[in-house]
């Protein structure tokens, strides 16, 4: 109830110009109250680190209703994450966290940076176990490849956590890959955040998991994800493969008339 009355008075509030905390790339995020934040999944889709972007019409709520679906199932299955309500528009409520500035990367298949960094794997190579990688968040110096020493030494997490973000992180992906390849579908790779609470010390899982963050691929091998747009697709093609995702995951986006 209480969580319906926050979500009615963030819409309102929004248009009235609620505080505004901070404006990503693909999001905005208000500040509801010491502990609750309302995180906007806005219409845009941006290549170069975000020095370009392009408005994409629906592209907020398919991505809102993915990350939902994924972020309820994990929350399900024991995974501990900042998810607390989500009404079916473009706005998730969830916990305000202090975000760690670490992006947490698992691939089940070579593709990508990975390969730009080690050639020796060919593109949608099974890896024998999955690869764990740790990204420090920061666009200005491209979200280099960190080691787990440099996170230790920055301060950032303690050695202990450290292992903390790699086996929670291999547990979203055995939920993941088990969700998706239900679902005829295959889990290439993806990236995760994760903070902490204003006054805790647990490691919780933040952001947001669609699209924009993991690789996933049809029965044919097309991208159902960001891949499409990186690889010269339309907006259009892009917001195809996002629908195709979402029906895929069995979401209901009558509104949107996307699945049939
Ligand atoms: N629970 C949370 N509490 C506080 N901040 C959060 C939470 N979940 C996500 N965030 C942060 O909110 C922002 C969401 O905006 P967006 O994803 O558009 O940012 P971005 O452009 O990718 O930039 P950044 O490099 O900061 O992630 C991110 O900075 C993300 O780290
Ligand atoms: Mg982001």
């Amino acid at each position: 109830m209480l969580i319906n009355h926050y979500i009615k008075k963030i819409k309102e509030c929004y248009m009235m110009g609620w505080e505004l905390m901070y404006e990503g790339k693909t999001k905005r995020v208000y500040v509801i109250n010491d502990d609750n934040l309302a995180m906007e999944f806005k219409d845009v889709v941006t290549a170069l680190d975000g020095v370009k972007k392009f408005h994409a019409p629906k592209k907020g709520v398919l991505n809102a209703a993915v990350s939902a679906h994924l972020f309820k199932l994990l929350e399900s299955k024991g995974v501990k994450t900042h998810f607390i309500s989500y009404d079916g528009g473009n706005i998730h409520i969830v916990r305000r966290l202090r975000i760690i500035p670490v992006e947490v990367i698992v691939r089940n298949y070579a593709y990508g940076s990975l390969i730009k960094r080690l050639p020796l794997f060919k593109e949608f190579e099974k890896l024998n176990r999955p690869i764990v990688e740790f990204h420090y968040k920061d666009d200005k110096l491209h979200d280099p490849l960190i080691l787990p020493e440099d996170i230790v030494n920055l301060g950032l997490v303690s050695e202990k956590e450290v292992d903390e973000l790699r086996s929670i992180s291999l547990k979203v992906n055995d939920i993941l890959l088990e969700e998706l390849s239900s679902r005829g579908l295959k889990l290439i790779d993806f990236k995760v955040e994760f903070g902490r609470e204003l006054d805790g010390e647990a490691l919780i899982l933040a952001d947001e998991i669609s699209g924009d963050s993991i690789r996933v691929v049809d029965e044919g091998g097309n991208h159902l994800d960001k891949e499409v747009f990186r690889r010269g697709g339309s907006v259009e093609a892009l917001i195809s493969a996002y629908s195709s995702l979402a029906c895929r995951l069995g979401l209901t986006l009558r509104d949107l008339n996307v699945c049939s």
